[in-house]
């Protein structure tokens, strides 16, 4: 494994993060293919093994059973400060707003919440994980720097957002002297490159790590077309999200077959290598002992530049898909509030 700096932190993680959301009640949320404690205990140990350091789950996952999984598993197998432990927060719910909860209010239940299930007195990053149109961000921000303020978190992170809103962001963090947004967790892999627009030279030029999430596109980018595994076949939302661009992104898939047989390795291997080359850290997410191994192994292969290029040449611009399709404002109601007050940035 090898490991690099998150940004301009101080956290040092492994350049594989392993994503969480397959872990947790199939019951209770979601997703109906995740895995029960004891096998995702045997994931989260193995990664522990191949010297996977950064974890990422939500308070989302399978309704906080995720959560309560990797806690556990970590705090049974490691220390810790050797891991860094990434989750996330929803938006405020329509009967928060009813209620009066303001968005520090509603960030501060939010992660007493995770701390709870994961049973940790503090998180190495609180990632914002989708836009909240009808919070002011203001209220967000100030939030989040209180939770950092107080030692629940170490630093923050965002989910789901256009380069815009993270630019917004950073500049009224900025502003007021309240913690930074120090990594981005966008939608990004070999069949979807919408983050290379804007969101990649902006992190770039201002020292945000990308962590970027479904990297290998929940499992396309790691088997021939026509393999199928449980996950694959149950995970409506992963279909969503990729099926209606199958046909153009198949000779995307087709390349990377080729290069894994003609470098003897996995196609994992050869799409996390790719990712590898533009990103920090690739949150992915593994349901069996050896996909752990295969994302281990990717941190030690290089791409040639032609290899790189011959991988890239086919894309062609993609909709939105999932999450960000839906990061807009959608009706009065919703309006976004940028500021508590009649300042505006
Ligand atoms: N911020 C957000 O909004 C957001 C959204 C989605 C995900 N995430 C994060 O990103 C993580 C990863 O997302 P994801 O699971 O959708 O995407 P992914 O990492 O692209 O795909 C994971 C799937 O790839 C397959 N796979 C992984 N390693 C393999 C290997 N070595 N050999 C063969 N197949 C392999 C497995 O599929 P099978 O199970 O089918 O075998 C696995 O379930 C999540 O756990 C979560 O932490 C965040």
């Amino acid at each position: 494994m090898k490991y690099t700096k998150l940004g301009e932190t101080d956290l040092t993680v492994s350049r594989i993060c392993m994503g969480c959301m397959g872990f947790g009640d199939a019951g209770q949320g979601q997703h109906s293919w995740t895995l029960d404690e004891e096998h995702s205990r045997e994931i989260i140990r193995h990664g522990l093994e191949m010297g996977v350091t950064f974890y990422d789950t939500a308070i989302a996952y399978q309704s906080g059973t995720s959560e309560k999984y990797v806690g556990r598993a970590l705090r049974n197998f490691a220390k810790r400060d050797e891991v860094v432990v990434a989750t996330k927060f929803l938006p405020r719910t329509q009967e928060e707003i009813e209620n009066g909860i303001t968005g520090q209010m509603h960030i501060e239940r939010m992660i007493n919440k995770s701390q709870q299930n994961l049973g940790m007195d503090y998180v190495d990053l609180y990632i914002y994980h989708m836009w909240d149109w009808q919070t002011p961000l203001e209220d967000i921000l100030d939030g989040l720097n209180r939770a950092v303020r107080a030692g629940k978190t170490r630093y923050i992170g965002i989910s789901n957002c256009y380069a815009w809103q993270l630019a917004k962001a950073n500049a009224l963090a900025e502003r007021e002297g309240w913690a930074k947004v120090v990594s981005v967790q966008g939608h990004y892999n070999l069949i979807f490159r919408e983050e290379e627009r804007e969101m990649v030279p902006y992190c770039q030029e201002e020292g945000i790590a990308l962590t970027p999430y479904s990297a290998l596109a929940a499992g396309r980018l790691s088997r021939k077309p026509g393999e199928t595994t449980e996950r694959l076949a149950k995970d409506a939302y992963a279909k969503f999200k990729y099926d209606a661009t199958a046909q153009q992104d198949r000779i995307i898939i087709d390349r990377v077959a080729e290069l894994a047989d003609n470098r003897s390795v996995t196609m994992t291997e050869i799409s996390l290598a790719w990712l590898l080359t533009k990103t920090a850290s690739p949150v992915v997410g593994a349901t069996k002992l050896h996909h752990v191994d295969g994302a281990a192994k990717a941190a030690d292969l290089t791409l040639t530049e032609d290899e790189i290029a011959y991988l890239e040449a086919p894309y062609v611009p993609h909709p939105l898909a999932g999450v960000m399709a839906q990061n807009k404002r959608t009706n009065a109601k919703d309006k976004h509030v940028w500021s508590t007050g009649n300042q505006r940035f």
